[in-house]
């Protein structure tokens, strides 16, 4: 995720302050950073796209003496990274300087307001225009940043968490946040504001956390709370207790748990802004220029690897239900080597977290030579899969730290829910069915958190089977792709051998596998399913396997015939693979842990397979 630093007090050093902070950030992920500093009256802002280092040479290629200073490191949502689009952004004048967590959702509104206006604009971002949209409030107040700023943000839709100086009145940093954290530590004669602690704690640990829809106004010799509707409030302090490595996970042990928590909020910003609740659609506007194509298609292919390939997989089910299209979906190492049959009006999509993976961007590139057009869902920005392909929607999962993927794979199925109702309405799908489906994906995030709150359960099953030497994963229907990415998480991180088949395919020659040694994962969800997977599990509690069955809040019958169960909420059958995948990430994770071995960073892979 992107990370804030700013600096205000009696040192003279500000820009190399707020970059030593900005290292500390680099952990989050991003691709690229900048600082803006006031030296002379004057704004000076240095920035680049790519490293924290890029920004610390222009730095040492021009000093800078200033007591107030800001800096970002900008994990790319809106444009691709580039020096343009780096932040600090600044107004036309080069008198304000801003720098933005999260997403301006309505930022091509307001952006039309400003250039009808006359204000120019140069980058692709969000947060320049919101930067200019504070500038022309200043204007016509004749005045008075603190107002302007507070104004502009009454307008703003989406998540912010901003800093921004000003030579206009530049005695103070204003700060302000809406879904995306920032702080203020207070120190000796000097104030460190942040998005994280991380980059706080060698100066202080004397914090102030703004809440949502807060704001501060930073000086030389103090700050001021208050909300974004002018309430004044009183902050409390808070003393930061714990050390620079566990704040680098957010708390959490590692980052695999860290982002399997965060799960419930990328979630949902993989849908944000892009529901249309009262018609029943969605508004992808990466696919715009291919609709037509995408209406026309005679069958969509997904290519992609790993974790991927089993969200392809769901995908695959997703788009047939709700939009009768025929779907191939391809292992990418597979299809850019047997010379497919392709033909013009072919859609392929490549899916990937890192937009880097060879086999993948291989794949798309054999397509494209055949005339087929390749789009992506991607989650990062400016990688080179996205930018090789035409067209394609973003997951704004984050950066994805742990080498098992696990947010950036129910975040693809977020978006491939939304594909496939894109594709739907343009059907036969109704306008009430569509309602019904994006109530369902607003219901998603709440039922995530219900499904990590059994997490204890989940670590005592791991605790009974961590030594088991062999696991198989069961579903049918949507939970089959589940059933093959739970086999993978469990195999990648704690180097059991795992496999994941369709509970029906027992019978054809797995089951000389099962005896008591023998833990079998099912998700058992009631689906129209649910009964043959009933009988998959008698089959297997006939010749004594143990049995540990994902199941639905309401079932009452599973207790009978599983050894243990775990529960998920109950939701439409699409998009029940976001939910039943969670308890078999949870338990990959917990014995992982159990055997000691390197969560985050597994034996023998790489999170980003940029190689054959
Ligand atoms: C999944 O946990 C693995 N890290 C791996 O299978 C991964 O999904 C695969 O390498 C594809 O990566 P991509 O999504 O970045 O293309």
């Amino acid at each position: 995720m992107c990370g804030i630093v700013g600096y205000i007090g009696k040192r003279n050093n500000a820009a190399d302050i707020v970059v030593n902070g900005l290292k500390r950030l680099e952990y989050r992920g991003y691709d690229s950073a900048g600082v803006a500093a006031i030296q002379d009256g004057g704004m000076h802002v240095l920035k680049r796209a790519g490293k924290v280092n890029d920004t610390e040479e222009l730095l040492r290629s021009t000093p800078l003496t200033s007591g107030l200073a800001i800096g970002h490191t900008r994990w790319a949502t809106h444009g691709n990274p580039t020096d343009l689009n780096a932040h600090p952004h600044s107004d036309n004048l080069n008198e304000i300087a801003l720098v933005h967590n999260g997403i301006v959702e309505n930022y091509q509104v307001i952006k039309a307001k400003l250039l009808k206006e006359g204000y120019t604009l140069r980058s692709e971002t969000d947060t320049e225009v919101l930067t200019v949209f504070i500038r022309s409030l200043y204007d016509k107040l004749g005045g008075d940043l603190v107002e302007a700023t507070r104004l502009a943000l009454t307008e703003v839709r989406g998540a912010f968490g901003i800093a921004l100086i000003s030579t206009l009145e530049p005695d103070k940093i204003i700060v302000a946040r809406r879904g995306s954290p920032l702080l203020v530590g207070i120190g000796d004669g000097e104030f460190i504001v942040a998005s994280d602690a991380a980059a706080v704690i060698q100066h202080t640990r004397q914090v102030i956390f703004l809440e949502d829809n807060e704001m501060a106004i930073v000086s030389h010799t103090g700050y001021k709370t208050k909300t974004i509707d002018n309430r004044t409030i009183n902050s409390r302090i808070h003393q930061i207790e714990y050390d620079l490595e566990s704040i680098e996970k957010g708390g959490y042990d590692h980052f695999m748990l860290k982002e399997i928590y965060e799960q419930p909020s990328t979630f949902r910003d993989a849908f944000r802004g892009r529901l249309l609740e009262d018609e029943g659609r969605v508004r992808l506007g990466g696919l715009s220029r291919v609709a037509e194509k995408l209406r026309n298609a005679p069958r969509i292919i997904f290519t992609a690897c790993g974790t991927s390939f089993h969200a392809a997989l769901v995908g695959e089910y997703m788009i047939e239900q709700l939009a009768r299209i025929p779907v191939e979906v391809e292992y990418a190492s597979e299809f850019r080597y047997r010379n497919p049959v392709l033909r013009e009006d072919d859609v392929i999509f490549a899916i990937s977290q890192s937009g880097e993976t060879a086999d993948t961007l291989a794949a798309i590139r054999e397509a494209k030579l055949k005339g087929a057009s390749a789009l992506g869902i991607v989650n990062v920005v400016g990688s080179t899969i996205a930018r090789e392909t035409e067209a394609g929607v973003f997951i704004h999962a984050g950066p994805e730290i742990g080498v098992a993927s696990t947010k950036a794979f129910t975040s693809q199925l977020c978006v491939l829910s939304l594909l496939a109702l894109y594709l739907g309405r343009m059907r036969d799908l109704s306008r009430k069915e569509g309602i019904e489906i994006v109530k369902a994906i607003q219901k998603i995030p709440d039922q995530i958190e219900s499904i990590l709150a059994q997490a204890e359960t989940i670590r005592e099953i791991a605790q009974l089977y961590k030594d088991s030497p062999n696991f198989i994963y069961l579903g049918r229907g949507y939970n089959y792709p589940v059933a093959l990415e739970g086999a993978l998480k469990l195999k990648e991180i704690s180097y059991i051998h795992a496999e994941g088949y369709p509970a029906a395919e027992m019978k054809h020659g797995p089951l000389a596998l099962i005896d008591e040694h023998m833990p079998v994962v099912f998700i058992a969800t009631q689906d129209e399913l649910y009964e043959k997977v009933l009988s998959n599990i008698e089959v297997v509690r006939a010749r004594r396997g143990r049995v540990i069955a994902i199941a639905n809040e309401d079932d009452d019958r599973i207790t009978e015939l599983a050894d243990h169960v775990i529960t998920i909420p109950n939701t439409l059958p699409h998009l029940t693979p976001v939910l039943s995948v969670l308890p078999l990430q949870l338990l990959a994770y917990y014995i992982a842990v159990l055997r000691d071995c390197n969560v985050d960073m597994p034996r023998n892979l790489a999170k980003s397979v940029t190689v054959e």
